[in-house]
């Protein structure tokens, strides 16, 4: 049986979770559970980087504890992806002990590959990104991500030797092009690449909280270093059975961190002896009025909210079906009311409702033999297999018209007049074509799709299912008029 291992990223701690949090995360969740379908032994991770200074400047202003903040945080993410239908197998948290334990070891390894050296770093570093940032990517000084001066520090350092292996890099990216996706991320790795790679920091001085330097008291990891770790603490890193699960088939990050998922990252792995992960998926942001949702801009939208507003799956949809994936797009209500309204309450539920009810009121509710047919369902395979979830669900949207259309050609109220046959036999075919939606729209639509698939069970009806996605307003619109 084929394996297939896939992360989100770890995700900052110093807030709860909004929706651009849930989006790279339900992506990950869809080809999670796509997989699933196909066969395959899914490995799916997410988590918190907890290691960092945000969260030490979170947990004072809330005035709790480190570890009492880090836990009521933890929970929190957690508890939003168990609503979010995440079928998640781990969710690491790095401040787990088998994380501790993977970092220790894969800094020893770098260490004798002779990649390790001390020196002394100076210059700006921004505690919202985690990251040391140069005076070219400023605006008025400030960070144009998190609308504040980033920090003037000097301190030694432990560096890695990045340089020694941009050659490397840049081959693999050349050679490989679904190691990078999509093709537009592509292209800024490789320039990045190009115009020249520097030896990076990778701890920081003790009084900075994180995981200790191992054989130096003075020294914590720094917390990227730790965090990209993190993806080899799932697999099972040091123990032997890690070479089960890695390399990742698929990381899933946001563009802006792509960066050190391409670069960063297969450097240390390259230095550790390590296989290099097959692809790094980069999403586009979610924006409010063109700007990036984010706690430090204060346009954060809870997806929890969202969630227990709309339905769970109404959100998934709405999500991955609005944007292309991998581009950028805006968040707005009146689009997700109208994407709610059109297609999952009108083109879809009613469409589930209507053919129920005419089951129950012409054949009381007797279905019969289901026709073998099916529709061709390569092209939506096709897009799920290059991550093209927006086009998969468009594939799934075509059926879904289709159907509709049948229908209204067929005028299944009318044929109860004159021929009950044919009645039956448009009937039956609707139903089978039901089945063949529910089975598509399961990664996306996992409770959408197991009530279809129930309220045509064992060829009867089973009414109590009841209408899909009714909302206050709208429940009218929707309830179906047998003519
Ligand atoms: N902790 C690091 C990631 C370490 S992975 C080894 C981090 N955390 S984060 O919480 O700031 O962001 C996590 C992810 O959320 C990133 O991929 C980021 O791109 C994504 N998003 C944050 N805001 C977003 C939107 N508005 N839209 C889409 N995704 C966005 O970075």
């Amino acid at each position: 049986m084929a394996k297939f291992y896939v992360t989100t990223p770890i995700y900052y701690i110093n807030d709860k979770p909004h929706i651009g949090h849930a989006y790279a995360t339900i992506a990950a969740d869809v080809i999670a559970r796509y997989r699933r379908q196909q066969g395959d032994t899914v490995l799916f991770s997410t988590g918190t980087d907890e290691n960092s200074q945000k969260t030490v400047q979170a947990a004072e202003k809330a005035g709790k504890s480190l570890e009492e903040y880090t836990n009521v945080m933890a929970q929190e993410w957690q508890a939003t992806f168990n609503d979010l239908a995440i079928s998640y197998t781990r969710f690491i948290r790095t401040t787990d002990p088998d994380h501790i334990k993977a970092v220790t070891a894969f800094i020893k390894k770098v260490e004798a590959s002779g990649d390790l050296y001390r020196g002394t770093y100076e210059g700006l570093y921004c505690v919202g990104h985690e990251a040391f940032m140069r005076e070219d990517e400023l605006v008025d000084g400030k960070c144009p991500d998190h609308g504040k001066a980033p920090e003037h520090i000097k301190e030694d350092n432990y560096f890695f030797k990045l340089s020694k292996y941009q050659d490397q890099i840049l081959k693999h990216i050349e050679e490989h092009p679904e190691f990078v996706q999509p093709e537009s991320r592509r292209n800024e790795v490789l320039a990045f690449i190009k115009r020249g790679l520097q030896d990076f920091s990778v701890s920081r001085p003790k009084k900075v909280w994180g995981i200790p330097w191992p054989g130096d008291k003075e020294q914590v990891v720094y917390v990227w270093f730790d965090a990209l770790l993190n993806y080899l603490t799932v697999a099972g890193y040091p123990g032997k059975d890690a070479a089960d699960w890695w390399p990742a088939d698929l990381h899933i990050v946001g563009k802006d961190i792509t960066k050190f998922h391409c670069i960063y990252w297969p450097a240390m792995l390259l230095s550790a002896g390590e296989a290099l992960p097959k692809t790094v998926f980069g999403t586009g942001f979610f924006t409010i009025d063109e700007r990036k949702i984010s706690k430090s801009l204060g346009n954060a939208i809870n997806p929890r909210e969202l969630a227990a507003n709309y339905g769970v799956d109404a959100l998934r949809y709405y999500l991955l079906r609005e944007i292309t994936f991998g581009h950028d797009g805006e968040f707005s209500y009146e689009r997700l009311e109208a994407v709610y309204n059109s297609d999952l309450a009108n083109e879809l539920g009613n469409l589930v409702q209507r053919v129920a009810v005419m089951i129950t009121k012409y054949f009381s509710g007797v279905i019969g033999d289901l026709p073998t047919h099916s529709h061709d369902t390569t092209p939506y395979e096709e897009a799920m297999d290059k991550y093209q979830l927006d086009r998969a669900l468009e594939e799934v949207w075509l059926l879904v018209k289709g159907l509709n259309q049948y229908l209204e050609e067929e005028k299944p109220w009318k044929l109860s007049k004159t021929d009950t046959e044919q009645l039956a036999a448009v009937l039956r075919h609707a139903v089978a074509d039901l089945l063949q939606i529910a089975q598509l729209l399961l990664p996306f639509l996992p409770t959408t799709a197991q009530r279809i698939a129930a309220t045509f069970k064992d060829g009867k009806v089973d009414s109590t299912v009841g209408l899909l996605f009714p909302k206050s307003d709208t429940i009218e619109e929707t309830e179906i008029k047998v003519k």
